[in-house]
């Protein structure tokens, strides 16, 4: 069993975090969290605001009441701020938000404004993700992570077109054009960015009618929305953006159709079946195996969506299609390879080295 309390080296490790996102004395930093944050998280980051000599202030706001018919998880998209004026007005004055809420204000609607800032200041948001601090400290971002995910993402925006093959028997073409790019290092240190920690990875939002073909889902591939390793081949068909047939007899499969269901039949449309994000892991540190050292209760997952080679493939909201829902699963697949214009960024789950890819 791992504790939950202050120890030193997880300190140390925010402490390190914090100077990488420039932390500076007599800052305002901004720790927002809700009810049901993890609350070692919240006073190790108290403290290592502290120990830089900037000033932390938190915002606790209660953990909403649950208004839709199955968990929420892993969309990034917290409800907890409720569009609370004053909670957005103190955020938006802070140099540094750390986001201790449960499922992260990445894509919260509250977050444009939070950034806009107020006061001359403008804030940098770092998402800390729900785990246990072990997995924090075991996936501590350094600067040539940095460069290793802006170098894919120059890559990612300048291609037309990816390709996802794997002996398994994945085959998706996926077109980039107006698609949204993204990227994240684990830690953000200018205005206006956003990070989350762990990081390690670049994605696109596709935009509509870009994605088709086959998504094929071996044993040992990952649905973090559950926090499970599949045991089953899961063929998915892909047409028009949509997951159109999920195809495979055992329980992960039936998993899969059944949380889906619960969102079309609440949400009326097929939304939840469409492509949210693509992308790649680019995290060294990272593992796939992560999920086997920890409770469920300890970990949010981030850890595998980072670990480098993985493909992962995301369904749910994407605003660059046009498309919301609150239905999201991420789905990190190992042993594929990943094409940009024809140039491996991934061989078989395996890393292609910056310039080796020919
Ligand atoms: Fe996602």
């Amino acid at each position: 069993m791992l504790l939950e309390q202050i120890e030193h080296r997880w300190l140390a490790a925010f402490r390190r975090t914090l100077e990488l996102c420039a932390l500076a004395p007599g800052d305002v930093v901004g720790i927002v969290t809700e009810s049901q944050s993890r609350q070692v998280l919240v006073e190790l980051a108290d403290l290592a605001v502290q120990a830089m000599g900037a000033t932390p202030v938190r915002l606790r706001v209660p953990t909403p009441a649950l208004d839709v018919p199955a968990p929420v998880r892993s969309t990034g998209a917290s409800d907890a701020l409720q569009q609370l004026e004053p909670v957005i007005a103190a955020l938006s004055r802070c140099q540094l938000v750390l986001d201790c809420t449960v499922e992260g204000l990445l894509h919260a609607p509250e977050l444009p404004r939070i950034l806009a800032g107020a006061d001359g200041v403008v804030p940098r948001l770092l998402m800390i993700s729900n785990e246990h601090p072990e997995i924090l400290e075991r996936c501590l971002p350094d600067a040539q992570l940095e460069s290793t995910v802006r170098a894919a993402m120059r890559r990612l925006r300048g291609a037309r077109q990816m390709q996802v093959s794997s002996a398994a028997g994945t085959s998706l073409q996926i077109g980039l054009d107006g698609a949204r790019v993204g990227g994240v290092w684990g830690y953000c240190n200018k205005p206006g960015q956003v990070a989350h920690w762990p990081g390690g990875l670049c994605l696109a939002f596709p935009g509509a009618g870009q994605v088709s073909g086959t998504l094929v889902l071996a044993p040992g591939d990952v649905n973090l929305t559950f926090k499970t390793y599949l045991r089953d081949r899961i063929v998915c068909q892909i047409e028009n953006d949509h997951i159109v047939a999920i195809e495979g007899s055992g329980v992960d499969a039936e998993m899969m159709r059944g949380y889906y269901a619960a969102w079309a039949d609440r949400e009326g449309s097929q939304a939840a079946y469409a492509v949210s994000h693509v992308g790649w892991g680019l995290n060294r540190r990272a593992r796939w195996d992560a999920l086997a050292f920890y409770d469920k209760r300890d970990c949010n997952g981030t850890e595998l969506r980072a670990f480098a080679g993985n493909f992962l493939y995301s369904t749910g909201a994407n605003e660059v299609a046009g498309r919301h829902t609150l239905g999201h699963f991420d789905l990190p697949l190992r042993n594929c390879t990943v094409a940009l214009d024809g140039v491996n960024e991934v061989d078989q789950g395996q890393l292609v080295e910056p310039g080796a890819q020919g």
